[in-house]
């Protein structure tokens, strides 16, 4: 049996390689409009992975996950419930930017979640929060965020939680309270002490 930081440097290695496999993907025709791919970032043994809908303009133009408004709202409730940026793992259903932000299609989804799913196996995150309904559907099936925001869900060995993304609080400010309440019961589970 290989001893554990064996294991450690072989996951850590592979994720770096896979981000590698990411930034050149060609399987969707994304890669021909976008300026930079977004695999996502954060340690490979992160406890908890965000995983958000598709890369805006910023993202495309930095090839960072959730570094526009979006990501200061996401960020700050990461750090309201005690956890900080650099030790979570943050990336999203599609790693190309869809043209003008539209909704990301079957095709696209297909051809992009492999990489998550792998992303998934190697990291193993205790819970993999899904923000938003196309994170939702893709990774549990349809199912109204209105109805799924704040549950836990086991599947496949992974425990996903899912809530709102942070764009749609954005667009209805109301919804940001609802987001910090789901937020407040992850850190719950999560047996963390908060800010
Ligand atoms: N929205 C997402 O879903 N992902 C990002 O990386 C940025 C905004």
């Amino acid at each position: 049996m290989l001893p554990p930081y064996t294991l450690e440097m072989n996951s850590e290695k592979e994720l770096r390689l896979l981000h590698e496999q990411i930034v050149s993907c060609t399987k969707c025709p994304l890669h021909k409009t976008r300026m930079n791919a977004v695999p996502g970032e954060g340690p490979f043994n992160a406890r908890v992975m965000f995983i958000g809908e598709a890369p805006g303009a910023k993202e495309d133009e930095l090839g960072r996950p959730f570094v526009g408004r979006s990501g200061i709202l996401l960020i700050s409730m990461i750090e309201k419930i005690g956890l900080s940026r650099e030790e979570v793992f943050i990336t999203s259903i599609l790693k190309s930017r869809p043209p003008k932000n539209r909704t990301p299609n079957r095709t696209e989804i297909n051809a992009c979640l492999p990489h998550l799913e792998r992303q998934l196996d190697l990291i193993c995150p205790d819970v993999a929060v899904l923000l938003g309904g196309v994170a939702i559907s893709t990774i549990i099936g349809p199912w109204k965020v209105a109805d799924a925001h704040g549950r836990f869900y086991n599947g496949n060995a992974q425990t996903y939680f899912m809530t709102y993304h942070p764009a749609a609080a954005l667009r209805f400010p109301s919804l940001k309270k609802t987001m910090e309440e789901d937020f407040e019961r992850l850190r719950i589970e999560l047996g963390l002490s908060g800010d």
